[in-house]
């Protein structure tokens, strides 16, 4: 059996003004006008033979979370509620825990971050059933995905023999990028993985004892209500800070990669919600109440009042009732500066 293990922890700070900290991205509407990303990401795994999903979340968003499983009719969860978030290798260590507590040794995950778009489920399908027969011999698999642009943001990953991982290189600078796209061997680690729990526990242990032992003992002093399972605050703040790519696939000599070849999204920042959503003539993508005259490639979301543009290039303009963003779409990672300015400035 495979459980969908789902990571919904960020806010997508980058996608601010409209991502805010108890509306997280991964539960906006952004690209189906009815279901989040988070519902999108389930029903995803729907037509795959699963088990129970398990979401790993902040604690603030666990009615929301809760709800939007309901309404999509996943009635049988198991919901790890983190007092405050680590990074993903403790988040997906967790639900490794969580796992091994109710299925075999053997049983797969099936890692998702919540704020992917995948529109090609056939794709998808043949990339997870090529995995999970690497994944049985105890592999830790990641899903490549052919590169369009020298993006900083994601991992890069070269593949050997075999679906050997030769090299793993999380977030490179832009010249490393650009060195990697032009080479054309390297593939983007689409940030979904599947491996078993033990084997994913076991190499966290060998890379990050001291992930691997705060993990542990904070789920140890877990409380169960409900479908919730709550992790003792202290214990788990006491946890190392770090991805899973870090802490793990970049080190491990057990990574293999399957190429997923579909189309794929992550909507991590405006710029990637731009290429992603359908354009206009003028390659614009305006939402809501919005004018633009002579102004090419913005994005432009209004919310609460007519915005409009006139002879601008490459801009990103989000209009919220109590904030706007105006912004060089070149710049869409730098959203996370202000982001961090005013949780500091208050
Ligand atoms: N539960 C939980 N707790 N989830 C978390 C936490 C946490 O502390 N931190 C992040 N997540 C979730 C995010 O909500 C997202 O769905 C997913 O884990 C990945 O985290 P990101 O913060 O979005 O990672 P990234 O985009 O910088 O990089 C990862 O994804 C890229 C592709 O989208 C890496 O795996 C890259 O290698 C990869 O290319
Ligand atoms: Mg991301």
């Amino acid at each position: 059996d495979i459980i969908p293990v789902i990571l919904s922890g960020g806010v997508g700070s980058r996608l601010w003004p409209l991502s805010r900290e108890f509306f997280a991205k991964q539960c906006l509407p952004l690209v189906d006008k009815e279901l989040s990303l988070l519902q999108q990401t389930l029903l995803r795994t729907a037509s795959l033979d699963v088990a129970d999903p398990i979401v790993v979340c902040n604690e603030d968003h666990r009615f929301l979370i809760a709800q939007q499983l309901l309404s999509i009719g996943v009635t049988k969860s198991r919901i790890v509620l983190e007092p405050k978030g680590r990074n993903t290798a403790p988040a997906i260590a967790l639900a490794a825990l969580e796992a091994l507590r109710s299925e075999s040794d053997d049983a797969l995950m099936l890692v998702l971050p919540a704020d992917h778009v995948i529109r090609d489920v056939a794709a998808f399908e043949k990339a997870i059933s090529q995995a999970a027969e690497l994944a049985k011999q105890d592999a830790l698999v990641t899903f490549g995905v052919q590169p369009t642009r020298p993006e900083t943001g994601y991992g890069y990953i070269r593949a050997g023999e075999d679906f050997a991982v030769a090299e793993f290189v999380e977030k490179p600078n832009l010249t490393t990028a650009q060195a990697y796209l032009a080479s054309g061997d390297y593939l983007w680690n689409s940030g979904m993985f599947l491996f078993k729990a033990s084997a994913f526990l076991s190499e966290l242990k060998a890379h990050r004892d001291d992930i691997y032992s705060a993990v542990s003992n904070a789920y140890e002093n877990r409380s169960e209500d409900l479908d919730f399972v709550r992790i003792d605050a202290e214990l788990f703040s006491a946890c190392p800070e770090e991805s899973i790519d870090y802490a793990v696939m970049e080190p491990t000599k057990k990574a293999k990669v399957v190429p997923y070849v579909g189309d794929w999204s992550d909507i991590g920042a405006w710029d990637a919600l731009y290429d992603y959503a359908d354009k206009d003539a003028d390659n614009n993508v305006l939402l809501g109440d919005v004018m633009a005259e002579g102004s090419t490639n913005c994005l432009i979301r209004s919310e609460s009042r007519l915005v409009a543009a006139v002879g601008v290039q490459d801009l990103v303009v989000v209009e919220t009732a109590d904030a706007v963003l105006v912004m060089d779409k070149n710049n869409a990672q730098d959203v996370k500066k202000i982001v961090k300015r005013i949780q500091a400035e208050g």
